[in-house]
């Protein structure tokens, strides 16, 4: 059986019973608000909102309609931020509630120092999201975007992974922007160590984090970056529309580099004549930079509400026993993909622990050429949809010394998943893609 119906144990509602930590992966599966008899293995796009999320959505925006409330003061979140922030081992003045990770990004892509000649390096991996506004930074003002190609397969390292960066790097070098996990592939890539490359040349790090929250139970400023934006309605199970801004406000061990210039685009808490204090140069802040990012107006209060709520829930479920699960599914899911497919076939890593995500991406069908068929990878997908109601996702990239982009298949485990759903799909994708083949 793969779908499990809701039971009277479980009180999918309200959330602040005792239980949730303890409490089995079969009954925290039932405040899940899935959809019946499907399986859903594509967080990587988008989670599910567990009910007591939905409900609040519902709750905070029926409180705020009608009245004649003074609306601004909490759009600016500074109560969820600070729940949020605490979760993720930061402080309030470093995190903002966006819109997802999109926005986020290219609110600190544009609030970047950059000038002519400047270069980035990041890599063709990056989502749409990143290139795309580092493309116009370079149309707009004349940087340089230089976008490396990542080794993929089962037996890529973390070694090689560092070591393409580091030869990229040149005197012109400003920033490093990287994904912690890659959508493509689902390389988690080595963050530490690429900030630790970063410090050494001085240089920026911009992180795409769309998929950490929810996922790794992860301590932002020990990651050592100076910006991360994150989704908040993938792995951490928020409402779509919502994401997580950080930006790194203070200097301690894990980044002891200065504060980067940063111009807080799309905020009216900029002042109207100076400018804000000078950064801190200690672990002190010497001003609120979220609060100069999030205050941007009139803004949804229940959606900053119902993401501090899936927060609250994975704090209480215990963030490092689900990314233990997810792991878990994840690496049960790589050993049968790899049986039924070849562990050819798989683009993601799984040799060097370091890099493994729940994203695994392979290729399904027997012949080599269909890796760039995209018509076949899309049809693959769509009758795994319509005939068999698995949720996968296809995606699109760039391979090293290869003419063509290849398109793969991709799945992806969260704590709502289980062994059998996993044993159903690898089964039914095993046999589509002998059909198919
Ligand atoms: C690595 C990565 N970056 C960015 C995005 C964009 O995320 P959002 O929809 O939150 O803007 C995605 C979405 O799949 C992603 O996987």
């Amino acid at each position: 059986m793969y779908h499990h119906a809701v039971t009277d144990t479980v009180d999918t509602g309200e959330l602040t019973r005792p239980g949730l930590r303890e409490a089995s992966w079969d009954s925290i599966r039932d405040i899940f608000a899935i959809a019946p008899n499907s399986i859903h293995l594509n967080t990587g796009t988008i989670g599910v909102m567990p009910y007591a999320v939905l409900d609040t959505v519902d709750r905070v925006t029926r409180e705020w309609t009608g009245g004649l409330m003074d609306v601004y003061p909490p759009g600016m979140y500074p109560e969820h931020r600070a729940t949020i922030a605490r979760a993720y081992g930061v402080d309030q003045d470093e995190m903002s509630i966006c819109h997802n990770a999109t926005e986020g990004v290219a609110r600190i892509i544009h609030g970047l120092d950059l000038h002519e000649g400047d270069e980035v390096i990041t890599t063709t991996h990056e989502c749409y999201s990143v290139l795309s506004n580092f493309n116009l930074l370079r149309n707009r003002h004349g940087i340089t975007v230089k976008a490396l190609t990542l080794p993929i397969g089962n037996d890529v390292t973390a070694e090689e992974v560092v070591a393409l960066f580091e030869a990229a790097i040149t005197s012109r070098t400003k920033v490093l922007a990287f994904a912690a996990i890659t959508l493509f592939t689902g390389t988690k890539l080595p963050v530490r160590q690429l900030c630790d490359l970063a410090q050494r040349h001085g240089l920026i790090t911009v992180v795409d984090g769309a998929l950490v929250p929810g996922m790794l139970n992860a301590d932002f400023r020990a990651m050592g970056m100076d910006f991360m934006a994150c989704s908040g309605s993938k792995f951490q199970c928020g409402p779509l529309g919502t994401g997580l801004l950080y930006a790194r406000n203070k200097v301690t061990e894990h980044n002891p580099l200065p504060l980067p210039t940063f111009w807080p685009i799309i905020s009216t808490w900029y002042p109207m004549h100076g400018s804000p204090p000078p950064r801190s140069r200690t672990d002190v802040e010497s001003d609120n930079l979220a609060d100069y990012l999030q205050s941007a107006g009139s803004a949804s209060i229940a959606r900053g509400a119902a993401l501090a709520k899936a927060c609250e829930i994975w704090d209480e479920i215990g963030r490092a026993r689900i990314e233990d699960r997810i792991m878990a599914l994840a690496e049960y899911a790589r050993g049968k993909l790899a049986d039924r497919f070849g562990r050819d076939a798989l683009y993601s890593p799984g040799t060097d622990p370091e890099l493994r995500s729940p994203l695994i991406a392979f290729h399904p069908f027997r012949r080599s050429e269909d890796a760039w068929n995209v018509k076949k990878i899309h049809m693959y997908m769509k009758r795994l949809e319509l005939e068999h109601r698995i949720w996968i996702r296809w995606t699109e990239f760039d391979v090293q010394d290869s003419p063509h982009q290849h398109y793969a298949a991709r799945i992806t485990t969260h704590i709502f998943n289980d062994h059998d759903e996993i044993d159903h799909a690898v089964d039914v994708m095993g046999r589509l893609g002998d059909e198919m083949s």
